[in-house]
């Protein structure tokens, strides 16, 4: 049995938030909304309840959760110490989709950092969210809540889809505001490194904390070899069909050459586009609504039996580097 409450984002019941909490303190699995994706939450203080994430995710044991909070007090408990270039990203974009990661305390249970000595730690910007952080008072430990290796999850639906009857209770707050999941700070080395671009831009944080590394080009192959973030190395976001990345002036030809391999194709487009194929999704022209748009798209393809989506590409540029990155990662050729 799975409990769905459905809370609304801006006016939470608090009583519907107490329930989730009560889950959440004893030890079970909850998918609660975030601003980026959903969360498949449970104590972080908890061993035995962060097993249960890892069992319902299948997750690989060796890749880390996030830690959300609703308080900076919070992060002292978490860390062995929280550095000044830690405290200005903090000030300037928390709640919001940034985490960060630091040396943890040794009160970190080993299975929430897959026995790393690092901890990754964010606080969300969305109401139920952090509600239900202070309404569980513990740190709520939380990867994006879809089964490892399908795209991530924008509304309940998709969460119900993986989860019902697997998990104690799932929030629906309908759609998820920004779309992707939360760019990923290492803050532990000489330089500060991103390891997963999101909704916090490169040029954002630069303007806060000066030059940051980042590789954009981290290929699948490379990220094996020296996985920085365990999650680099495995298959992510992918659909079940094939999904091919095109950009816009290439998209017409990758739509004749899928056409030649298969039958039913569908486009995700940015904008209005007139393409002879099954389904085209119109992911929205603006970018960061193609960007909320984008995992949902995947999943309504799949669930529509199409067998190549074809997805027009992006500029590198503002969300669009996280854009790119989650499409490379889930795509099985680039036209
Ligand atoms: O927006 C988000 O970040 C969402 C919502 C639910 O907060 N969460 C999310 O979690 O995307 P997940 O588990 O799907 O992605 C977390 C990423 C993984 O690539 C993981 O390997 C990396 O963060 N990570 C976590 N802890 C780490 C650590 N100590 N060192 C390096 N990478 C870490
Ligand atoms: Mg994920």
């Amino acid at each position: 049995m799975t409990l769905i409450l459905k809370i609304d984002s801006e006016k939470p019941d608090g009583d519907k938030i107490l329930k989730a909490a009560e889950f959440i303190r004893k030890g079970e699995v909850v998918a609660f909304p975030t601003e980026t994706v959903y969360g498949l939450g449970a104590d972080a203080m908890n061993q035995e309840a962060i097993k249960k994430i890892f069992i319902a995710k299948r997750r690989p044991l060796d890749n880390p959760l996030i830690i959300h909070i609703s308080r900076v007090e919070q992060m002292y408990r978490l860390v062995e110490e929280v550095p000044s270039v830690a405290k200005k990203l903090m000030e300037a974009f928390w709640p919001g989709p940034l985490t960060i990661i630091l040396k943890k305390s040794s009160e970190v249970p080993p299975e929430a950092t897959a026995g790393l000595n690092t901890v990754a730690i964010r606080m969300p910007d969305h109401k139920v969210a952090l509600q239900l952080i202070e309404f569980s008072s513990v740190p709520i430990a939380a990867p994006s809540a879809n089964l490892s290796g399908k795209p991530s999850p924008t509304k309940a639906e998709h969460a119900i889809e993986d989860f019902y009857s697997k998990i104690a209770c799932i929030i629906d707050s309908g759609r998820c505001r920004i779309g992707l999941e939360s760019t990923v700070m290492l803050l532990t080395e000489d330089k500060p490194m991103i390891l997963r671009p999101g909704a916090v831009t490169i040029e954002e944080i630069e303007k806060v904390i000066g030059n940051v590394e980042f590789n954009s080009n981290i290929s699948k192959t490379s990220a094996v070899d020296k996985p920085v973030s365990p999650g680099m190395k495995y298959r992510h976001y992918a659909p079940e069909a094939k999904l091919w990345l095109a950009s816009e002036d290439r998209l017409e030809e990758a739509v004749r050459e899928a056409l030649k391999v298969k039958k039913k194709v569908g486009v995700i487009t940015r904008g209005e586009k007139n393409l002879q194929v099954a389904e085209v999704f119109n992911a929205g022209p603006d970018m960061e609504e193609y960007a909320s748009n984008i995992f949902a798209a995947l999943r309504y393809l799949d669930g529509r039996g199409i067998e190549i989506i074809i997805a027009e590409g992006v500029e590198e540029t503002g969300i669009g580097v996280a854009i790119m990155n989650r499409l490379k990662k889930a795509a099985t050729r680039i036209v």
